[in-house]
């Protein structure tokens, strides 16, 4: 940033691999609504969950050092998967920028519902190979069972707007069944995509499990960051936003709006290196 703007003025950054960080977008909007945000969705390169940690880390990197060559004064890792395998590669990659992932944030926000569990984790192959968020958990709280399910058709199911009816229940009770089993108190929606089918997943849950989306706390999370380092936009002035994509720009506008609630507007396409 130069002239007279500070760095309190400066967005923050906010990458996904493609369109379901918008829902940790919409808290962080909901909560911190003078701030400026700019979004990178890896849209060429989605699903992240897929893939393998080396080239999620990869990745994750190139889209995070995009976000810093546009100025960001803090970094938001709104993919799961990528909060899973990536967060060390980016601490260190960007030192000494602040970075929050939504993992450490989930699993505050699952032990708040279910202090001594247990606590069923769903999220992408990726995310649960990783082991990233029993590992969380239990280096809060080491007694607290943790059982994790692979979900991978939400993803799709999401993006298509499928989130309730016949086939989104049929997929839900294929994935949740064997999980519900083990009688959870907490269900973490530990995937970007998830809090979209959460009406479905709690109808097939039931009242007794508690869901937790980690977007809202995430959130909570980088308004104490940014009050601790004084970092709070001020001012009046609209905050104003950007949308970036790898790839397919009028989808991520259409699409996107399934997640942030509002539509995405002017999209800009930009290449990672
Ligand atoms: N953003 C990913 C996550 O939260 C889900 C989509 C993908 O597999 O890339 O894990």
């Amino acid at each position: 940033m130069s002239g007279s703007f500070g760095k309190e003025d400066a967005p923050i950054g906010i990458f996904d691999s493609g369109m379901g960080g918008l829902t940790v977008m919409r808290a962080l909007m909901a909560r911190l609504p003078n701030e400026r945000f700019v979004y990178l969705g890896d849209t060429a390169r989605l699903p992240y969950g897929t893939k393998s940690a080396d080239t999620v880390s990869r990745y994750a990197v190139q889209a995070a050092g995009h976000l810093v060559r546009r100025g960001i004064k803090l970094l938001v890792v709104a993919c799961n998967t990528a909060s899973g395998v990536a967060l060390p590669a980016l601490e260190k990659a960007f030192a000494p920028l602040p970075v929050v992932d939504v993992i450490g944030p989930g699993a505050d926000a699952a032990l708040a519902a279910s202090p001594k569990g247990p606590i069923a984790v769903i999220a992408t192959e990726g995310t649960v190979k990783a082991g990233a968020y029993p590992r969380a958990i239990q280096a809060r709280a080491p007694d607290v069972e943790v059982m994790s399910q692979a979900c991978p058709l939400f993803v799709p199911l999401a993006e298509e707007g499928l989130i309730d009816g016949v086939i989104a229940e049929l997929v839900a009770h294929r994935y949740l069944d064997p999980v519900l089993a083990q009688k959870p108190e907490a269900l973490v929606l530990g995937c970007t995509h998830y809090p979209a089918l959460k009406g479905t997943i709690g109808k097939i849950a039931g009242p007794g499990v508690a869901l937790v989306d980690s977007a809202e706390i995430a959130a909570r999370t980088v308004a104490k960051r940014l009050a601790d380092d004084g970092l709070l936009r001020g001012g009046t002035a609209p905050p104003g936003h950007a949308f970036l994509a790898t790839d397919a720009a009028e989808r991520f506008a259409r699409v996107g709006e399934i997640f942030l609630g509002i539509k995405p507007d002017a999209v800009e396409l930009v290449d990672l290196q």
